[in-house]
């Protein structure tokens, strides 16, 4: 398991040592050129138990109500999530599930938290929609939050806002309006790229882009329109792109600290462009979050 560090160790480092220490001459020696260096900022998550976790409803293309979910599996996987942050060396807190909410253990769809402040979601679907008093009630009390706010439209949280260094990544065409994205914008005062998705396999924006560092991101191209994949193309010319058949491991819904890249376990292509980029993959699994059309970001709300 890697450690976070606030010391971080230079990249093939090894491959130098090992070519001085055989005698080989400067000039034959073969150093492999140096990705870059990461460093993890430590993070504090909110995560919420799948106590009455299952699937009931299809609410996406992912959900179907009559595969079973293996819901001792799904404990035993989330536990394995929360074990993988503790490990990493970041706070996690959580919020009391509620019977009748099974998709209350998708964190990330709660709120929008920046800046210490707290965007409250507003669900599209009258089954999740009593999720948002519950994550906002936990966000008021934890003590934390200077400023709160909603939207007067549907807005899904971190689930289609990715916040960057300088701007907030929002997607827009199953779930959170375009309008909200506004209100979003003037609520952080802080740049909002509205960015339209296409593909309903890939309905919140957390299912195409993975945010690695803090002006850094991974995303499927497919998942948006000829538009939208322009000005990612634009805006982060250098990104790792994946394929269909790699987002559909929900490779996209990973959580990186800057350093460490908490991954499904099925996103083998993802893990190696990551480590050819300085990044450390820690895969997990989530086999029965997918079962939903959720994997580690989704069952993670970031608190800033
Ligand atoms: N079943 C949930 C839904 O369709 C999954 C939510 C996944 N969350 C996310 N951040 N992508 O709403």
């Amino acid at each position: 398991m890697p450690h976070v560090t606030g010391s971080p160790a230079l990249i093939n480092q090894k491959v130098a040592v090992s070519a001085a220490s055989t005698g080989a001459a400067a000039e034959t020696a073969t150093v492999t050129t140096l990705p870059g260096v990461r460093t993890a900022r430590p993070r504090h998550y909110l995560m919420c138990r799948p106590t009455f976790f299952t699937v009931t409803y299809a609410i996406n293309p992912w959900m179907d109500p009559s595969v079973p979910v293996d819901v001792d599996l799904a404990m035993r996987q989330w536990e394995g999530l929360r074990d993988t942050y503790r490990a990493l060396g970041h706070t996690v807190s959580f919020i009391e599930p509620v019977a009748g909410l099974p998709d209350m253990v998708f964190a990330a769809n709660g709120a929008l938290v920046v800046d210490g402040k707290v965007l409250a979601a507003s669900f599209l679907a009258a089954e999740r929609q009593p999720e948002s008093p519950a994550y906002t009630r936990w966000l008021a009390e934890a003590d934390l939050f200077t400023d709160f706010g909603t939207t007067s439209t549907v807005n899904e949280g971190e689930g289609d806002f990715l916040d960057l260094d300088t701007v907030i990544l929002a997607g827009t065409g199953f779930r959170t309006s375009r309008s909200a994205h506004g209100e979003a914008q003037e609520f952080f005062g802080k740049p909002v790229i509205s960015l339209q998705l296409v593909d309903p396999r890939f309905y919140h924006l957390d299912t195409a882009i993975a945010v690695l560092g803090d002006h850094d991101i991974a995303y499927y191209p497919g998942a948006f329109s000829a538009g939208s994949t322009a000005v990612l193309r634009r805006m982060f010319p250098d990104a790792i792109t994946v394929d269909e058949a790699e987002a559909a491991t929900f490779a996209m819904n990973s959580v990186s600290d800057g350093r460490n890249v908490v991954i499904p376990v099925e996103s083998v292509r993802f893990a190696e462009a990551l480590r050819d980029r300085g990044y450390e993959p820690v895969p997990v699994e989530l086999s029965e979050f997918r079962k939903s059309g959720g994997g580690p970001k989704c069952c993670t709300l970031e608190l800033r």
